[in-house]
C-alpha cells in the first residue's frame, strides 16, 4: 500500500556544527522517496515567529552533493533567546512559544524534525506538547553530551579538528621547547578535550567533570623535563576549575554569557610554576566550521533516513540515537532530561591514565 503523502517541517537550532547539511539532505532524499513534501524552517524555531513564517520549500534539487561536504547550515540556526522567555529589544523578556506554535501550525505540516543539542531538543518538546504535534529529535553537537546516544552529528569532526591542532602544535612545541596549551569548547562536557587529548597524544588533558589542581599539573610537566624531553602539551576544556573554583565566563555583545579563556589563565600559572616558556591557543569556532569528516557523514545520513522512517512508522516523539554500531531511537522526553558528561571512571578516563597522561587531579 502506498505511504500517505505528508509535508514535513524540518529545523537546525543551537549552535551549528558539521555535518548539518549532510542530515538535512538525507531527510530530503529519504522523503522524496515517499513523495513527501519537506519545508525548511529558517533560522532554527525562530523562523516561526515570523508571518508569514520563514521558510525555504526543500527538494531534491535543493541538495545536490555538494551540499553534504559542507559545514554550517542552509537553513541557519541561533542558540540565543529561549521562546518562552524571550528578551525583546525593549528589555523586556516575553514568552513566544505560542506564536512559534501558531507559526508550526500555519505551515500545514503533519510532524516537526528538529536537529538540535541537548537545550534545543528540550526546547523544540516543550513547543511540541503546547502545541499537540509530532517531534522527531535528531541530536547534534560538537560537546555530545545528549544522552542516550553514544554520538552527537558534528562530534567526530571537532575531535578531528582538535587532533590536528595538537599535532601542528607538537613539532613548533618541541622546535621552540615550549609548553603548548590547547583549550577546547564542549561546554561543561570534556569529550573533545578527552577524545583529541589522548588521540594527539597530550601529557596533561584537563576537563570539567574532574576538578584540578595546578601543583599536580606543574609537577607533571617537571617530570617530563627532568626527563629530557624540553616540550610538553596541554589540553583544557574552556569549562574546566578547581576544586574551589568556578568556570570562567565571559559577557559578550548583547549580554550573552559564554566560556573561554581559561587557557591563558592556566598557561600564566604554569609558566611561572615550571618557570618554561608556555604558550596559548584557543581554538573555538574552528572546531564547528569546515568540512564534516566521514563519519559524520554516514551518521548525519543513518539519522536523517531513520527520523523519515519513524515518521512513516507513526512511532513520533522519539529521537534517533547511535548504539552499538547502529542507528536505534529512544523516548525524546527521556534523552533530554540530563546531559551525558565524561563518566569519571569511564573507559576514556582510564585509557588516558592508563597512558600516564595527567588529568591534573593527582
Ligand atoms: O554547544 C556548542 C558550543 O560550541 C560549545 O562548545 C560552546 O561553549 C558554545 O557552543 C559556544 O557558543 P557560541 O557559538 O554562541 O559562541
Amino acid at each position: 500500500m502506498p505511504t500517505p503523502a505528508k509535508r514535513i517541517a524540518i529545523l537546525t537550532s543551537g549552535g551549528d556544527c558539521a555535518g548539518l547539511n549532510a542530515v538535512i539532505r538525507a531527510v530530503v532524499l529519504h522523503a522524496a522517496e515517499l513523495n513527501w513534501e519537506i519545508v525548511g524552517v529558517m533560522s532554527g524555531a525562530h523562523g516561526l515567529i515570523s508571518r508569514p513564517p520563514q521558510t525555504m520549500a526543500l527538494d531534491v534539487t535543493k541538495v545536490d552533493t555538494v551540499m553534504m561536504r559542507q559545514g554550517g547550515t542552509i537553513l541557519g540556526t541561533t542558540n540565543k533567546g529561549d521562546p518562552f522567555a524571550y528578551p525583546m529589544p525593549d528589555g523586556s523578556i516575553k514568552n513566544l512559544s505560542q506564536d512559534m506554535v501558531e507559526g508550526f501550525r500555519s505551515l500545514k505540516c503533519d510532524a516537526l524534525i528538529g536537529i538540535g543539542g541537548d537545550g534545543s531538543l528540550d526546547i523544540l518538546l516543550h513547543l511540541a506538547k503546547q502545541g499537540n504535534f509530532p517531534i522527531i529529535g535528531i541530536p547534534k553537537t560538537i560537546d555530545n553530551d545528549v544522552c542516550l546516544t553514544e554520538t552527537s552529528i558534528g562530534f567526530d569532526t571537532a575531535v578531528a579538528v582538535a587532533t590536528e591542532a595538537l599535532d601542528r602544535l607538537q613539532p613548533t612545541a618541541a622546535s621552540h621547547d615550549r609548553i603548548m596549551i590547547l583549550e577546547v569548547m564542549g561546554r561543561d562536557a570534556g569529550h573533545i578535550a578527552l577524545e583529541a587529548g589522548i588521540a594527539g597524544g597530550a601529557d596533561v588533558i584537563l576537563i570539567p567533570e574532574i576538578p584540578y589542581d595546578i601543583q599536580n599539573v606543574a609537577n607533571h610537566i617537571k617530570d617530563i623535563h627532568k626527563k629530557g624531553r624540553n616540550f610538553a602539551l596541554v589540553v583544557v576544556s574552556e569549562a574546566v576549575r578547581t576544586q574551589e573554583g568556578s568556570k570562567m565566563m565571559n559577557e559578550l555583545y548583547g549580554g550573552q554569557k559564554r566560556m573561554g579563556g581559561i587557557g591563558h589563565v592556566i598557561g600564566a600559572q604554569i609558566a611561572d610554576l615550571c618557570q618554561a616558556e608556555t604558550r596559548v591557543t584557543v581554538l573555538g569556532h574552528v572546531q564547528r566550521g569546515g568540512q564534516p569528516s566521514a563519519q559524520d557523514r554516514l551518521i548525519a545520513a543513518a539519522f536523517g533516513v531513520h527520523a523519515v522512517e519513524l515518521i512513516k512508522a507513526g512511532k513520533l516523539n522519539r529521537m534517533v540515537a547511535w548504539s552499538n554500531r547502529k542507528v536505534v531511537d529512544v523516548p525524546l522526553e527521556d534523552a533530554v532530561k540530563r546531559n551525558q558528561q565524561v563518566e569519571k571512571d569511564g573507559s576514556m578516563v582510564r585509557t588516558a591514565r592508563g597512558l600516564g597522561i595527567c588529568l591534573g587531579d593527582a
